[in-house]
C-alpha cells in the first residue's frame, strides 16, 4: 500500500525548535524513522515537507492522481485555520489520519481547534513519533472499535 505523508510548517526545524515541547530529534531522524516503521508494515512512504500551504495542497491532489491509499497528515499550525487544505483532503476522498506531535489539547486556547479534523477520519496527538506510526496502523487495519483496542 502507498502512504503519503505530509508535514507542514515549521516541522523541519524538529531539533532546533521549543524541544520541551517537541523533543530533540532532528527532522531527518523523525523520516528515517517514519521510513523504517513503514517498511516493517509493508508500506510505501512517499514523505513531503513544506512550509507552503499550496505545495501541501498539491501534494494532496498528487496523491489523488498516482492513487494513493492514504495519507498522513501533520499540518503544524495550518491545522487551526486552513480551510483550503481541509477542502483538498475532501476533494481527493482518500482516507487521511491527522497526527500532531504534541497534545494540542493541553496548549494554548488556539491550538484546541482543527479545521482539518472533520474531513480526516481521525485525530492522533500527543505522543510524539509515535503518532505516524499509530496512523499507519489505522489505515492498515481500518478503524477499529475502542473496545477492540489493546493497550
Ligand atoms: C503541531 C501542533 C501545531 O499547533 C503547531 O503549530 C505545530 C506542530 C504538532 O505536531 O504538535 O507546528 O502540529
Amino acid at each position: 500500500m502507498k502512504v503519503l505523508v505530509i508535514n507542514g510548517p515549521n516541522l523541519n526545524m524538529l531539533g532546533v525548535r521549543e524541544k520541551e515541547i517537541y523533543g530533540t530529534k532532528d527532522f531527518q531522524d523523525v523520516c528515517n524513522y517514519i521510513k523504517e516503521e513503514g517498511q516493517k508494515r509493508n508500506i510505501d512512504i512517499e514523505l513531503l515537507q513544506s512550509n507552503i500551504e499550496g505545495e501541501i495542497i498539491n501534494g494532496i491532489h498528487k496523491a489523488y492522481y498516482e492513487k494513493y491509499d492514504g495519507i498522513i497528515i501533520n499540518p503544524g499550525a495550518y491545522t487551526h485555520y486552513s480551510y483550503a487544505i481541509m477542502d483538498a483532503i475532501k476533494a481527493v476522498n482518500i482516507n487521511t489520519v491527522e497526527v500532531h506531535l504534541s497534545n494540542i489539547h493541553a496548549r494554548e486556547e488556539f491550538r484546541h481547534k482543527s479545521v482539518i479534523a472533520a474531513a480526516c477520519i481521525g485525530q492522533i496527538c500527543g505522543f510524539g513519533e509515535f503518532g505516524y506510526v499509530m496512523a499507519m496502523e489505522v489505515l492498515k487495519n481500518g478503524k477499529v472499535k475502542s473496545e477492540e483496542l489493546k493497550i
